[in-house]
């Protein structure tokens, strides 16, 4: 893939939601997880970005949204965009513009999409290979999550590695998401903050670094085996233990809201009532639930009728990222 001018490129990453989920760094430098990983891929959620370099800038700009960003937003990128000047030998600066089809930075996996997306877009801007190992790797370094988003499907993360690798592609066993937008705010703690404080103070963070494994285990092998009713208990089981982890900290960090809490309620009553469906959520109020295509429609209903939410994102599993010029 090339870019269609010199030193321009527009990608799309998808984002996508842990079903065994990572929290912790091995390597905090590096960026390296502490535990394996293993997202699905959404077909709603994206992030188009456009890298445009150009030797008349004095310095990067970041755009999201068609809103300027700077401080902490803008040097994520540029250390990105650093890494690739560095690879290419040439060293201008460059306009970066984020368009994300969903609420940024609410805990809805942005920055998984957006890096992916913008990691894939400066390599093709530099007129450099893409091959979707690389993409995940340098998007890896900004942020662990974002490393998932090079691929469609399902893809793993593995504790340490540089780079995450396609596990099963969607029709495998396609699978439907639906992300329940509780509030539109910015999350409180960022996850990389939420994660250093953890490892340092809760008391039971060296056994989640123990139990991720076995946890991660069961859902590869449950999506492996096409078994809805293992694989459902397992990813409750995931981001319950990571939330308990997080809850154990001093002080104790609780991105769970009272919306949150009645969501996962009436997914457990749903399913209580016969519909195949368990929830997820990330480092934000949002609930992720998990259903059978079958059960989408009426399970979107069942959501989008709750006071606490704001709208419904279905999502099926989404495909690699792309360049689109
Ligand atoms: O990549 P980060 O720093 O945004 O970490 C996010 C981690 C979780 O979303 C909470 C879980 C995961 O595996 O995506």
């Amino acid at each position: 893939m090339t870019a269609s001018k010199p030193g321009f490129a527009t990608a799309v990453a998808h984002a996508n939601i842990a079903l065994a989920k990572y929290w912790g760094k091995q390597d905090s430098a590096l960026n390296l997880p502490a535990v394996p990983s293993l997202s699905m891929t959404l077909s709603g959620l994206h992030t188009q970005t456009s890298v445009h370099f150009d030797s008349g800038l004095a310095a990067d700009q970041l755009l999201i949204n068609g809103q300027e960003r700077q401080g902490r937003e803008l040097q994520r990128v540029s250390k990105l965009l650093a890494t690739v000047r560095s690879e290419w030998g040439e060293s201008p600066f460059a306009t970066v513009e984020s368009q994300n089809n969903f609420p940024t930075a609410a805990g809805l996996a942005s920055s998984a999409s957006g890096f992916a997306a913008l990691a894939l877009a400066a390599l093709a801007a530099a007129g450099l290979k893409t091959p979707l190992g690389r993409v995940s790797a340098l998007a890896r370094a900004a942020s662990a999550s974002a490393a998932r988003s090079a691929f469609g499907g399902y893809v793993v993360l593995e504790a340490g590695a540089s780079e995450a690798v396609p596990f099963l592609p969607g029709e495998h066993f396609p699978l439907v998401m639906l992300v329940t937008v509780l509030t539109d705010q910015r999350k409180e703690v960022p996850s990389t903050q939420a994660m250093e404080h953890t490892a340092k103070s809760s008391p039971y963070y060296p056994n989640w670094v123990g139990h991720a494994p076995r946890v991660f285990a069961q859902i590869r092998d449950a999506l492996r085996a096409r078994d809805f009713t293992a694989l459902g208990p397992a990813v409750e089981h995931s981001t319950l233990a990571m939330h308990a982890t997080l809850l154990a900290a001093e002080p104790g960090i609780v991105y769970l809201q009272p919306e949150t809490l009645h969501v996962m309620k009436h997914v457990r009553q749903l399913r209580d009532q016969g519909m195949p469906i368990f929830f997820t959520m990330d480092a934000g109020p949002h609930v992720k639930a998990l259903t059978l295509p079958e059960h989408a429609a009426e399970a979107e209903r069942e959501l989008a009728r709750l006071p606490q939410v704001l709208r419904v994102i279905p999502s099926s599993v989404g495909p690699d990222a792309h360049v689109v010029n």
